[in-house]
């Protein structure tokens, strides 16, 4: 008997079965001839959630969620945080490997020449209320871009891919920049050619009268290495969205924009607004005793936000990075005053039984709203700063699935636990 198999009885019919293990998993399709009858459409495996299921195979991000380990195509986060930009990490994760001088060029002149939105897309984001989220306004105009790229339908076309990822990692912070200055009422700034990525985002978010906006360079690094941490994260449910959304053939931007849906919930992007907010409402140290009591009381019902993790059972890395760019950026403006509650919660929590056992460290999203507010951001932009630099990660993410012979339509099943069959009844008759 080969020794990469697993022996399966069935006890209902005394059939053994022996199925191949590769890479650590079973094929679930390799369970569908366990059969109990003719007809039995086949055994399945009932995961809600995929608390246990790979859905694809993937080189692009690697996570040892035990030991706290990140990489992007094989490269340590700290390294990349360190010594990358997000734009040469950004082409790393869609090429496979670090650009040379000419290819790093290249790649961001593109990008940077792609960041000019079509003056009609001002329109419609005019048209949403003053108040209007903007993680919701974002998620709406990325979807709208499908409308004014027609040649982004040709998906298995490597150049119209190419064009599209240029557009996309271009103009989402285009996009971000115009739904933030719609919210304050401020005229529109346009992108600047001159500027870095991050520098640029700077510029059409904070540009006033002055006729060049200089960014503050310790801001503009401290952005670039939190869009780098942000890139990519594997099978994270808004990349799940995006494979899925993308698997039935989809344009790429309506894809990240159910990309970016899913990262709106509080549970996934959203949780970086969810702990400022969380963090505002403790209001002070010596508060912060009584609310880990209530979220262990609550058990579920009121989350320690920003802590816990469906892969890391350690330390996000992430977040012990984010914790030295938020030092940096408190130096030039000021220490966040909520910092210190984030602090002792940590503390706490990380001596605290109820968080010990169930292995909940505080993760990407804990301390990255306090440096976007020290920045002068409100909370409610801090999820659509982070769609954009995982629009990279998301692509990514998308093509592999496409090239990929392996994928089809994404297209789950389900276990069926409703009424049997009934005949229809009349209105008169209805009890
Ligand atoms: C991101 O997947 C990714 O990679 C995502 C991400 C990325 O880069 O793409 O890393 C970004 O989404 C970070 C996560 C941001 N979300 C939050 O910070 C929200 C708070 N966290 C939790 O909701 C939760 O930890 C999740 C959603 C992150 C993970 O959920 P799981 O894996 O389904 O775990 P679970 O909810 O089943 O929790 C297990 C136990 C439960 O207790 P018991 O029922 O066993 O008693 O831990 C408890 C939970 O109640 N628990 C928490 C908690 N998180 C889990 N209790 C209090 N506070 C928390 N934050």
């Amino acid at each position: 008997m080969a020794s990469n198999t697993l022996t399966i009885i069935d006890n209902r019919t005394g059939k053994k079965y022996e199925i191949p293990v590769n890479n650590g998993a079973i094929n679930a399709s390799d369970l569908r001839q366990i059969t109990v009858s003719e007809g039995d459409f086949g055994l399945m495996s009932y995961d809600p959630a995929f608390m246990n299921t790979a859905s694809c195979q993937s080189k692009i991000t690697y996570i040892d969620g035990d030991k706290g380990i990140l990489r992007y195509r094989g490269y340590p986060i700290e390294q990349l945080a360190e010594k990358s930009n997000y734009l040469e990490t950004a082409y790393l994760i869609l090429h496979g490997g670090l650009p040379t001088k000419p290819q790093l060029e290249e790649w961001s002149y593109n990008i940077t020449h792609h960041t000019i939105l079509h003056e009609n897309v001002k329109k419609f984001i005019d048209g949403f209320h003053h108040d209007a989220h903007p993680m919701g306004m974002l998620v709406s105009a990325v979807g709208a871009l499908s409308t004014f790229y027609a040649d982004a339908k040709n998906i298995f076309d490597p150049e119209s891919r190419k064009k599209q990822t240029y557009r996309l990692i271009g103009k989402m912070p285009t996009l971000a920049a115009f739904v933030y200055r719609h919210s304050t009422g401020m005229p529109y700034a346009y992108p600047d050619n001159d500027l870095s990525y991050t520098g640029n985002l700077l510029n059409m978010l904070f540009k006033m009268t002055e006729l060049k906006y200089k960014p503050q360079p310790v801001l503009e690094k401290a952005l670039d290495v939190l869009f780098i941490l942000h890139a990519d994260h594997e099978q994270n449910c808004s990349t799940n969205a995006m494979r899925g959304v993308g698997s039935s053939h989809s344009d790429p931007y309506c894809a990240v924009a159910a990309a970016a849906a899913a990262l709106y919930g509080p549970l996934h992007g959203g949780a970086n607004e969810a702990v400022l907010r969380m963090l505002m409402e403790i209001g002070s140290k010596d508060k912060v005793p009584e609310f880990i009591k209530r979220v262990k009381e609550g058990r579920g019902k009121v989350m320690l936000m920003g802590f816990g993790h469906r892969v890391y059972k350690n330390y996000d890395p992430r977040a012990r990075i984010i914790k030295q760019v938020a030092d940096s950026v408190f130096e030039v403006k000021g220490r966040n005053p909520l910092l210190d509650i984030a602090l002792e919660l940590e503390r706490i929590a990380l001596e605290d039984d109820y968080f010990i056992k169930r292995k909940l460290y505080p993760n990407v999203d804990f301390y990255s709203g306090l440096i976007y507010q020290s920045m002068g951001l409100p909370m409610d932009m801090f999820p659509v700063l982070f769609a954009i630099p995982r629009t990279s990660g998301w692509i990514s993410q998308w093509e592999e699935m496409l090239l990929d012979p392996e994928q089809k339509i994404a297209r789950p099943r389900q276990i069926y636990k409703g009424a049997d069959k009934r005949d229809y009844v009349p209105m008169d008759k209805r009890k």
